[in-house]
């Protein structure tokens, strides 16, 4: 049932692939939906392919007109609801925020990256008037080094960490081979052959921390406030 939606309005920051990462993770043991509201449509392209886990359905958003009807069908049905956006600010995205009860802000350690993610909690910010509710945000960062990171993006990150106002990831998705190839040759990262992909197995343990600092997210929501039940 919890709706979690991806968004930054700055392409490239890594949206779909964490939004993809998660969506597999969490289908493995629970039924979960993804849907595609990107118009150039990179999940339905992957779904394409084989390899498509068992639990996960994906569903291509045909306009913002659709947009809450499809949020609605897919929380009413799976325990899980991912939300993939554009890489730009839309109404689409303020609907789909609208009806998140966590939205992911993925973010690379990068001054474009971190300005757009300031812009999206802005627009968070208006959208959780407009509707009088809370709607809890966080920042993740990814595409980041698994090895020692640069000054600025040490900087970077430290501004958002240090800011008692913005909740983050402690996991970060880092930089992998894996995280690429799942797009050129479908199916989940878990399916990758680990003597053709560098690194499978800790690209696997990342997903793992991403999945389960999601759900700690998500029990700790429901905890403490009317939050929906979390399966
Ligand atoms: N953790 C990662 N490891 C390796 N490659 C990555 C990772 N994250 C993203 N990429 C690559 O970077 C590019 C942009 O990533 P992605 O498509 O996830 O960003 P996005 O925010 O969804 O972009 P858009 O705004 O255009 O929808 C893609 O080519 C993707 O394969
Ligand atoms: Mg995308």
């Amino acid at each position: 049932m919890p709706v979690i939606a991806f968004a930054n309005s700055k392409g490239g920051s890594g949206k779909t692939t964490s939004a993809l990462l998660l969506a597999c993770a969490l289908a493995e043991t629970k039924a979960t939906t993804i849907i595609d509201a990107d118009p150039r449509h990179p999940i339905t392209a992957w779904a394409a392919m084989p390899g498509t886990p068992e639990r996960l359905s994906v569903v291509t958003n045909q306009s913002e007109k659709t947009i809450l009807d499809e949020i609605e069908a897919a929380s009413t049905r799976d325990p899980f609801v991912i939300i993939d956006l554009e890489g730009t600010a839309s109404r689409l995205m303020s609907y789909a925020i609208s009806q998140a009860d966590l939205v992911i802000i993925p973010m690379k350690e990068q001054q474009q990256d971190a300005l757009a993610a300031l812009d999206v909690i802005q627009e968070i910010h208006r959208d959780m008037k407009a509707t009088r509710r809370k709607i809890p945000y966080a920042v993740l960062f990814t595409q980041s080094r698994a090895a020692v990171k640069s000054r600025t993006a040490r900087h970077i990150a430290s501004q958002f960490r240090d800011n008692p106002a913005i909740d983050t990831f402690d996991v970060e998705i880092h930089e992998r081979d894996a995280f690429a190839a799942i797009f050129a040759i479908g199916g989940a990262v878990s399916a990758l052959d680990a003597s053709k992909v560098n690194g499978l197995d800790k690209a696997l343990e990342n997903v793992e921390g991403l999945r389960a600092e999601v759900i700690r997210k998500l029990r700790a929501l429901q905890d403490g406030e009317t939050g929906r039940a979390v399966a």
